[in-house]
């Protein structure tokens, strides 16, 4: 091809690409279109290509190149695939926006992706094969409008905007499509904020509550300490800057999964690790009932009163504050015949899985684990599994519908079962 360059690859350079598999982080793997000259290095390179899809023929600029691999936008399509679409939104090609990384692909497509890279994640890491669906959520328009919780950067000149890809340059937007609605009506990027690094917008759409936290700057400060959520039939405390699901079917949806996966029955004495607000502790201890118990454990301190607040109408459900792993260490598994676990991406410590497997068979008799990370979770899955215990069914959910990210849930029972 007359623009492969002849000498070593080099940032900025224009490649023509054909376009191989999707590769986790919202890429596609690119090979040379032709080999250059014998010599040249940019043959030897895998290119990890933006804006592309699989099948494609595209031409790209490279934005970064290592001795092991490059980095490019596609910039040209030369062949398109046929689940290509135009980007909804004008920020969400080559050079702007970082934030989502499937718009030029359908919605069916996106998950069609989702699922091939957790089963691939699942294949290299835990050595298991997977047939694996991606479950669309309620609560978005056709992927847009679903994102109830939005940072925004702001520059110098006090402009909020959103990240460009792999950058903290601030790109200045007028609307994020991904948004929900009551995000986009505070008007944050239609404000100046002079002074401030961040401004933080958290909705509940159950209740059309808002809160705007910012960072920096005179107006720093937040107008409203904690939001009402609704989900799994019922109201939830959760502090302005505290976890909550993002799109707005995903509590529910996962709530349900849960209960769903464990089973619970009346008496059960039930773990929920990493419990946030309280939400899987919620659902349990509504159906294990006085008879039972739930032990929750989470970390942060606002988070935990949180819980406790969202816990009172259910006493035999106690929350625990401090490192999941520590406490369970330090407390046991405590009887426990359930639990759900719901790590940040990192998952979940070894020592953990440990104290998790102790009580062998006599113990635990389900486990559902929530990730957001299909790499830690299929590392995780492989370390329960060298305990003894087995992957007894595999859920995914479009959570972050446009973006790369995808909300998984493992279901465990002992090997024996
Ligand atoms: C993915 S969120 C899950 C929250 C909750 N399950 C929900 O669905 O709303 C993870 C939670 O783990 C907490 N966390 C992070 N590291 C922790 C640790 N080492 N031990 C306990 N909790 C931790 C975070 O504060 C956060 O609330």
């Amino acid at each position: 091809m007359s623009d492969q360059p002849s000498g070593p690859a080099q940032t900025g350079d224009v490649l023509e690409l054909s376009v191989g598999e999707a590769a986790s982080g919202g890429w596609c793997v690119g090979h040379l279109a032709a080999q250059p000259e014998p010599g040249g290095d940019a043959g030897r390179l895998v290119v990890f290509v933006r804006h592309a899809l699989p099948g494609e023929q595209v031409r790209a600029v490279l934005t970064q190149v290592t001795s092991r691999f490059a980095r490019a936008d596609a910039v040209e399509i030369l062949r398109a695939a046929p689940e290509r679409v135009s980007p909804p939104c004008p920020h969400a090609g080559p050079g702007g926006c970082g934030g989502c990384d499937w718009q030029h692909a359908s919605l069916a497509a996106q998950r069609e992706f989702k699922a091939l890279i957790i089963a691939q994640q699942f294949r290299r890491i835990a050595g298991l094969d997977l047939p694996v669906t991606v479950e669309p959520l309620a609560g978005d328009a056709g992927g847009l409008g679903w994102r109830t919780r939005v940072r925004f950067a702001v520059d110098r000149a006090g402009a909020a905007g959103l990240y460009r890809h792999r950058s903290h340059e601030v790109v200045r937007i007028v609307d994020c499509l991904i948004a929900h609605p009551l995000v986009t009506e505070a008007g944050i990027t239609r404000q100046r904020w002079p002074g401030a690094r961040s401004v933080d917008v958290a909705v509940a759409p159950g209740t059309g509550e808002r809160a705007v936290v910012v960072q920096g700057g005179p107006r720093q400060g937040t107008d409203q300490s904690s939001l009402t959520q609704r989900a799994a039939g019922r109201e939830w405390r959760v502090h302005a800057r505290g976890f909550w699901q993002v799109h707005p079917g995903a509590a529910d949806a996962l709530a349900d999964a849960v209960l769903d996966a464990l089973r619970p029955e009346p008496g059960d004495r039930a773990l929920d690790l990493y419990c946030g607000a309280g939400l899987f502790a919620g659902v349990l201890a509504a159906a294990v009932g006085p008879a039972g118990a739930v032990i929750a454990v989470e970390q942060d301190a606002a988070a935990v009163r949180d819980a406790r607040h969202n816990l009172r109408g259910t006493p035999w459900a106690r929350v625990h504050r401090g490192d999941a792993a520590e406490v369970i260490g330090r407390i046991g598994p405590s009887g426990a015949t359930i639990a759900v676990l719901d790590p940040p991406r990192a998952g979940l410590r070894p020592a953990l899985i440990d104290a998790l497997s102790a009580a062998g068979p006599a113990g635990l008799r389900r486990i559902a684990y929530v990730s957001c990370d299909p790499a830690t979770l299929a590392r995780d899955v492989a370390a329960f599994a060298r305990l003894g215990w087995r992957l007894e069914r595999f859920r995914a959910f479009d959570a972050f519908p446009m973006t790369h990210h995808v909300e998984c849930l493992a279901v465990l029972a002992p090997a024996e079962h």
